[in-house]
């Protein structure tokens, strides 16, 4: 409903009023606070058209002032639903009483109230506006000089970065990098490897056994206990002469503590061909040992037993003047040539096993196996 906005000048009954209402309630003091917009003035002596009268210019300055003082899309939008709300806004209020009273009163209070009220609505309106615009320029704006967000930057695991350091060393001795599977079948794990059903040696690796109803026991799953059943695997598919690590994760059923966890990683190297000795061995793990942690590094060999190297041996580096195990090794055995069916009297090999963990608390100096799998960030950002 399209009602002027223009200042409303009832005149006709203005004498009258300048009677009967005090300098005031005339409209006086009103000129000086009403906006330039118009002014309600009071046309009737009426009671309530004099109260409502009053009360709509005491509003209307009140409105304007607070669409005037709104610094703030929330308090603007507080000043309409206090003025127009549905509710209980306060012309709403007024406009709303109208109905109850009679015909003389609603025409002298209802067109000055709906003026009014489109008045106030166009009022906010612009403001909203205009706060609007306000909005919209300051997010525009850039500032060149505010401090940048600085962006944490992750980093690799310890253990991520020596598992890359042995990869770099044993490319450099021309190995290759291979993986394999995480869960193993009982023969890739045992039975190939010289290790059978039943056979005491089979203690040294307890592990977890995947549930499975009627296969046969060679093909039970479980979680691999060493990366050994890659040199099966790798066998059965390539011909000597060849030399190549895996790196990856294995698992064993084991009492945790500082130096047992029940998932670790282990790196395996084998080295097959026509000529392959004990003394090559010695030669690429030394080398190997050097290159990881420092040129004077003195190295151990002793016997030992694996059921899928013969002879066994386990190597030792000196720490602080007492000597750490660090890996176990050996030739391969001519059971497990067999079972991949190469022939042993051809080809000679030699494997190993070394404990990841193990070789980042030597390098890092980490007293404890299990801060690898706390997340602690504390731990982590010292790498
Ligand atoms: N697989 C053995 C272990 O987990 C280590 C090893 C690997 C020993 C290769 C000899 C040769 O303990």
């Amino acid at each position: 409903m399209a009602r002027p906005a223009a200042p409303i000048k009832v005149t006709g009954a203005f004498f009258i009023l300048a009677v009967i209402l005090s300098p005031a309630e005339r409209g006086e003091e009103s000129r000086e606070i009403l906006p330039p917009q118009g002014e309600v003035r009071m046309t009737n002596q009426g009671r309530f058209a004099k109260i409502h009268l009053m009360d709509l210019n005491d509003l209307k300055t009140r409105a304007f002032h607070e669409i005037a003082e709104a610094k703030e899309v929330k308090a603007l939008e507080g000043a309409r639903v206090k003025y127009l709300g549905r509710e209980r806004g306060e012309l709403t209020k007024i406009l709303r009483s109208l109905k109850d009273r009679p015909l003389a009163d609603r025409q002298k209070v209802g067109p000055l109230a709906n003026i009014l009220r489109k008045e106030i609505e166009d009022g906010l309106k612009a403001k909203f506006k205009k706060l609007e615009e306000k909005q919209i320029k300051r997010s525009a704006q850039l500032d060149v000089s505010m401090p940048g967000k600085k962006i944490k930057l992750g980093h690799l695991h310890p253990l991520t970065l020596i598992e890359n350091k042995i990869k770099e060393i044993f490319s450099g001795l021309n190995f290759s990098v291979v993986e394999g599977p995480e869960v193993e079948s009982d023969y890739y794990n045992f039975d190939a490897l010289n290790i059978p059903a039943n056979h005491p040696a089979r203690d040294m690796w307890d592990t977890f056994w995947l549930r499975q109803n009627g296969i046969k026991n060679s093909e039970r799953l479980l979680l691999r206990t060493h990366t050994s059943p890659m040199q099966i695997r790798y066998m059965e598919t390539h011909e000597p002469p060849f030399q190549i690590i895996v790196p990856g994760r294995v698992f064993r059923y084991e009492a945790i503590d500082a130096s047992h966890e029940i998932n670790f990683h282990q790196v395996e190297g084998l080295m097959v061909g026509e000529s392959v000795s004990l003394a090559n061995f010695k030669y690429i793990i030394t080398e190997f040992l050097k290159r990881l942690f420092d040129e004077n590094t003195q190295v151990r060999f002793r016997p030992s037993y694996f059921p899928f190297v013969e002879p066994g041996l386990e190597i030792d580096i000196k720490l602080g003047g007492d000597w750490l195990e660090v890996m176990g090794a050996g030739m391969v055995h001519p059971k497990v040539f067999d079972a991949v069916k190469y022939n042993p009297k051809f080809v000679k090999g030699f494997a190993f096993g070394l404990g990841l963990e193990r070789m980042a608390m030597i390098k890092y100096k980490i007293p404890d196996i299990r801060m690898f799998y706390e997340n602690d960030m504390r731990f982590l950002k010292q790498f």
